[in-house]
C-alpha cells in the first residue's frame, strides 16, 4: 500500500500547528520563511527542528548564516504571516517591511510582539526528501505578553486561547 503526496497533504491539514516567521541573518544576509513544521527535540541541550523546504528562499540563507530566530505568531500576526510566506510578491529583505525587529543572541531578526521567540544556533541539517530539517540549539527565549495564538489548521488560520486583559 503506497501514499500518494496528495493524500499525505491532506492528512496533514488535520494536524493543527503554531505559525512561526523564521529568520536568518548574517554573512549570507537576511531572510525570513512562514513555517508550522516546527517542534521541540529535547530540553536537554534545548533543542527546537524546523521543516524547510529545499526551494524556499531561506533554506541557503539559513545555511550560510549558521544561525535562526524562531518566531511564533500572535492572533493579530496573520499580515505578518502572508508577507513571510510570499504573498504579495514580496522577496528576502523586503519582508521585514512587515513587523518590528531587534536581536537578541545570534543577531537573527526577532519579531517585537511574537508570542514567544526561540533565538537559535543550527547545530546539525538532515537532507529528507523535499525538504532540510534544522536542528537548532535555543540560545535564548523572549517571551511575549500572554494572550491568543494564531494557528494553521484545515488549510486555513485560527486564532487560539482567550485575551488576557490587564
Ligand atoms: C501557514 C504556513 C505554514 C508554512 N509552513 C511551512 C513549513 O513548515 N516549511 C516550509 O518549507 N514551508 C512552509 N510554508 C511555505 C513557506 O512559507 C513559503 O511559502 C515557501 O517556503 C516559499 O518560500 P519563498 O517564497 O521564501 O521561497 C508555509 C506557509 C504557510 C502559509
Amino acid at each position: 500500500m503506497t501514499v500518494s503526496r496528495a493524500e499525505f497533504r491532506d492528512a496533514m491539514a488535520r494536524l493543527g500547528a503554531a505559525v512561526n516567521i523564521v529568520t536568518s541573518a548574517g554573512p549570507g544576509g537576511r531572510a525570513g520563511v512562514t513555517a508550522s513544521a516546527v517542534c521541540s527535540v529535547t530540553d536537554d541541550p534545548p533543542t527546537l527542528l524546523v521543516c524547510l523546504n529545499r526551494t524556499s528562499s531561506g533554506n541557503p540563507v539559513f545555511k550560510a548564516n549558521g544561525v535562526i530566530c524562531v518566531n511564533t505568531l500572535a492572533a493579530g500576526q496573520r499580515p505578518i504571516s502572508e508577507a513571510f510566506s510570499g504573498v504579495g510578491g514580496l522577496t528576502g529583505e523586503a519582508r521585514f517591511t512587515h513587523g518590528n525587529w531587534s536581536t537578541m543572541a545570534t543577531g537573527a531578526p526577532v519579531l517585537e510582539d511574537a508570542a514567544v521567540s526561540f533565538d537559535c544556533r543550527i547545530a546539525e541539517v538532515l537532507e529528507k526528501g523535499t525538504h532540510s530539517v534544522f536542528f537548532a540549539e535555543i540560545l535564548a527565549i523572549r517571551q511575549g505578553l500572554p494572550g491568543r495564538a494564531l494557528i494553521w489548521y484545515g488549510r486555513g488560520y485560527h486564532p487560539v486561547g482567550h485575551e488576557v486583559v490587564a
